[in-house]
């Protein structure tokens, strides 16, 4: 039967007639092919840029068992399968990504395209990928011809702190004719400050914040843009608009806290460099860079600072500026500004853009001419404002994330950010406008000075962020966790921006790394942060301080006294840990190591015995309530997970004698560790939630107290009447800790809380967000009135990486090995809940899990990925009671009973989806 199907394949195969015969002969597919992470991405600079692809297929047990990658200069020869630039032959492998480029060296400004086909667990061979490309950007200096161009202003600066400098934005322009027939155009643009590039008359790309976060002293990102179809016969006109960004605006608590600095931390004032390259069809080529003949000018933005708004003065507009026949001549020429020091590179992450659009849900009227709309939830972005009125008006929008009791907007925990945009009406008709460097934090947008009564369409909230979420499902029998669900994904859009940032809407907005840190895993599960965290490795990396400390953020732009905390700095070891863990990304481990390697060292210098002392900045288990841990216990522990993780890592790399190094690090921390803190009995020396949870997850127990720890946690988690009092760093490992020693019930009693502090009493309060702490609000005014409206935010993640514990425990899917080739289906069952389902795409494709009780027996639904195997585990020790479809385990090939012990039966299945129900008697603990 396999030969005739194979040589029907062949068959259809030379004919070209194979489409609609793919699902009859079972042929595997190949979805999203990616390379660096990106779907047909422009402007790489990666030399060895990194294949990936995700196959499909029906049946169980699908894999493949070979690959062939080609690569062409154009996709005519693509199309003939002349790979004249790498074929990488037919592969025996079951790789699917990490895949690196082999062929002969890439060229700066081209275009490359490429298909892969793969060989199935028959050897039966898959169609061809459709074709999908890639562009390399400028990859020598020679290559860049552009200068730093700007516009002056003056600089009035007068009073730092108590009046703010907020200069306006600069417009640039250049007028050029093309009059042959074009083949190619890109522009590769970038600015220090930010920019928004126009050509005739429109935006280029869907960006928003170019070119991104930097230590602009290291490096600068640049962006490519595929402008070949908007380019006409005749004149065209290129501009950007440029403002201070984070290069030269206010960023975070520095105008709070008054250090000497508040804003300029890069450089003073912006300026733009781009160069459009042009390949007529004639073959000769021309450059239009920005330099002394381009026109420079102010306008209608009036101000624009990203955390205190934008103020657009529309009577000031140019109208037509950046099109063609414009008559520029009152305009300008540039100010030169000099090169910057750092190297200019391809942003490897993903950038900022619009990824929702909301329409008010409601309009209330808290004062006379004081509307408050309510977008419904509480995002990070921007408001679009329509109306229609005299010229001259000044419209006022003010962001807020909840209402007061009397209904207007609280604004009080936006400390010094202004987060106001102002707008100024032209009076011609109906005026639509947005910002552009700006964005806020917000639920509520404030109108104020808007003419006539304003209906639902004046506002459009816009939601900006560098992520999609969505990898990820999760439903269960709660309806109040199901909703957590949600706001923990909203929470991690608003603040995945750029940079994983704290919070989107005070002075803040700082890439704290406890928070990063903590949020890791959690963050993967609901979206592919791939990408975005490659980025911000960069970011850490730049930010690790000389002596080898990972700082409190990054970037980095300015410090306080310390720098460095415990469960902060180790940011620089957890993140590459789990994009090695997640995405199977050794390349990552490679970059950060040496890095890493003199944190180690930075670490063992400041211990005594294996105990490393808090030091630095002692925020500890921040927002911890009514228990406090040490800051020494919460170093030394993190001391201990990084040795285990660093062990691993160098193992990884294939660096065996750093390997053995870390791990007998480890084990000398676990030791002093154990003598230190751990009793005969058991129990910690500080007796917190966190202390167990800590030490019970990063295996630092000695093993025959482990289990005692384990009971001690669970009883303090009941004596407390199931409520926490941890903070940051215990919450997540609380969870954890009790679900890896089998005290699920408790976790779920936790986990469906409502009462204060827990995550259900933020949803009764009415959140649609997670907050930064436990008791940000409630709904008794009276509280509200304590609150520290001095440090509290409404979309704060660390308390959201909760989501790790229900897709690892309460869904049960996780990976044995790194990136989800080996994977383990171990959910959670208990009787707390009626069903928990949930879903999480992988890097090999989505991973389902799904269990329900019908009666005494549970079913679970679980679905594996072609090329993927999992270990599924079901609580019960009763092999003959369990079955698969309708079928006993005993009668059924396709699955492979792995263990049967007196809690579970470990069972292994290849891919595709199965069902297995079992009656089940849950034990607790193991
Ligand atoms: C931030 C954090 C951060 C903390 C450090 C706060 O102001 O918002 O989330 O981790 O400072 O203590």
């Amino acid at each position: 039967m396999k030969t005739l199907l194979t040589v029907l394949f062949i068959t259809l195969t030379h004919t070209g007639y194979i489409h609609a015969q793919d699902t009859k002969l079972n042929l595997l597919s190949i979805v999203e092919p990616k390379v660096e992470y990106h779907k047909n991405p422009t402007g790489l600079d990666v030399i060895h840029p990194r294949f990936s692809w995700i196959l499909k297929g029906e049946g169980r047990n699908r894999s493949q068992s070979a690959y062939q990658i080609i690569v062409a200069s154009s996709i005519d020869k693509l199309t003939k399968n002349e790979a004249d630039t790498w074929d990488s032959g037919k592969v025996n492998s079951n790789d699917t990504n990490q895949i690196e480029y082999d062929g002969v060296p890439l060229k700066s400004d081209s275009k490359y395209y490429w298909k892969v086909k793969i060989w199935d667990e028959s050897r039966i061979a898959s169609k061809w990928s459709a074709p999908a490309y890639w562009t390399m950007g400028l990859l020598n200096f020679s290559n860049w011809k552009g200068l730093f161009i700007g516009h002056d202003v003056g600089y009035d600066k007068t009073d730092k702190y108590d009046s703010l400098y907020l200069p306006p934005a600069r417009y640039l322009r250049k007028s050029f004719t093309i009059n042959k027939k074009i083949k190619k155009a890109t522009v590769y643009s970038t600015a220090l400050g930010l920019y928004e590039l126009r050509l005739n008359g429109n935006k280029v790309g869907d960006d928003y914040f170019l070119p991104g976060w930097t230590d602009y002293n290291k490096r600068l990102y640049y962006q490519t843009f595929d402008i070949t179809d908007r380019l006409q016969e005749g004149e065209n006109v290129v501009g950007a608009v440029i403002a201070d960004g984070w290069y030269a605006g206010y960023i975070g608590y520095a105008l709070l806290v008054r250090l000497d600095k508040v804003r300029e931390f890069y450089g003073v004032n912006p300026s733009f460099m781009g160069q459009i390259h042009i390949e007529y069809e004639d073959g000769s080529t021309k450059i239009i860079a920005s330099d002394r003949s381009w026109k420079s000018n102010e306008g209608a933005i009036r101000e624009a600072d990203i955390i205190m708004g934008e103020t657009y003065d529309a009577r000031l507009e140019h109208s037509g500026w950046d099109t063609p026949n414009y008559d520029d001549s009152g305009w300008k020429n540039p100010k030169i500004y000099t090169y910057p020091n750092g190297k200019l590179e391809a942003h490897p992450g993903t950038k900022v853009k619009n990824v929702e659009q909301l329409t008010p849900i409601e309009i209330t009227e808290p004062g006379p001419g004081t509307y408050v709309f309510n977008l419904g939830k509480n995002i990070a972005g921007i408001a679009e404002l329509k109306v229609k009125g005299p010229k001259g008006t000044k419209v006022k929008l003010r962001f807020g994330e909840i209402l007061k009791s009397d209904g207007h907007i609280q604004t009080e925990n936006l400390r010094k950010a202004r987060a106001t945009d102002t707008y100024i009406l032209k009076g011609e008709g109906l005026e639509t406008w947005q910002p552009k460097f700006t964005y806020h934090g917000f639920q509520y947008v404030e109108v104020t000075g808007y003419p006539g009564k304003p209906t639902l369409d004046a506002i459009t909230g816009l939601v900006l962020s560098s992520i999609e979420t969505g990898a990820s499902t999760f439903s269960s029998s709660n309806a109040m966790n199901n909703t957590l669900f949600k706001n923990i994904n909203t929470t991690q859009s608003a603040n995945f921006f750029e940079i994983p940032t704290d919070c989107p809407q005070r002075d803040e907005r700082l890439g704290w790394t406890g928070d990063a840190q903590i949020y890791m895993r959690s963050a993967t599960y609901n979206s592919d942060v791939a990408a975005f965290m490659t980025k911000f490795l960069v970011d850490l990396d730049d930010a690790q301080r000389w002596y080898g400390a990972y700082p409190n953020f990054a970037p980095f732009p300015y410090s306080r006294p310390n720098q460095y905390a415990p469960a902060w700095m180790d940011v620089g070891i957890i993140i590459p840990y789990n994009m090695y863990k997640v995405y199977n990304d050794t390349r990552a481990l490679d970059f950060m190591y040496e890095g890493m390697q003199k944190f180690m060292a930075f670490q063992e210098d400041a211990s005594t015995d294996y105990l490393r002392p808090g030091g630095g900045n002692n925020w500890g288990d921040w927002l911890a309530v009514n228990e406090e841990t040490s800051h020494d216990f919460i170093g030394t522990s993190f001391y201990g997970y990084d040795a285990k993780l660093m062990a691993e890592m160098a193992e990884a790399l294939g660096k065996t004698e750093d390997a053995v190094k870390y791990r007998n690090l480890f084990e000398n921390i676990k030791k002093t560790f154990a003598k230190k803190y751990i009793l005969a009995d058991g129990r910690t020396t500080e007796d917190t939630q966190t202390t167990y949870a800590l030490a019970l997850y990063f295996d630092l127990y000695p093993d025959n107290l482990a289990k005692k720890g384990a009971a001690r946690l669970a009883e303090k988690i009941e004596k407390n009447g199931y409520k926490f009092s941890t903070g940051f760093l215990g919450t997540k490992h609380v969870m954890l800790a009790l679900s890896k020693y089998g005290y699920n019930d408790i976790s779920y009693k936790v986990f469906q809380q409502t009462e204060y502090p827990s995550w259900g009493y933020s949803v009764e309060n009415g959140s649609t967000s997670i907050w930064e702490r436990w008791n940000s609000y409630t709904k008794d005014d009276a509280e509200n009135s304590d609150l520290n409206a001095k440090m509290n935010s409404f979309s704060h993640y660390a308390f959201g990486s909760v989501a790790e514990w229900m897709f690892q425990h309460a869904v049960g899917i996780d990976t044995e090995d790194s990136g989800y080739r080996n994977i383990i289906i171990k959910p959670a069952i208990t009787k707390e809940m009626d069903f928990i389902e949930g879903s999480y795409k992988s890097i090999n494709g989505t991973i389902a899990s799904a269990w329900n009780w019908k009666g005494n027996r549970v079913l679970m639904n679980i679905k594996i990925p072609v090329n993927t195997k999992a270990k599924v585990h079901i609580p019960t020790s009763v092999l003959s009671d369990i079955k698969e479809g309708n079928k006993s385990l005993s009668k059924n090939k396709s699955v492979k009973i792995l263990n049967s012990n007196e809690k579970e039966t470990i069972i292994e299945v290849g891919s595709g989806t199965y069902t297995f129900s079992s009656k089940i008697k849950l034990h607790e603990q193991n």
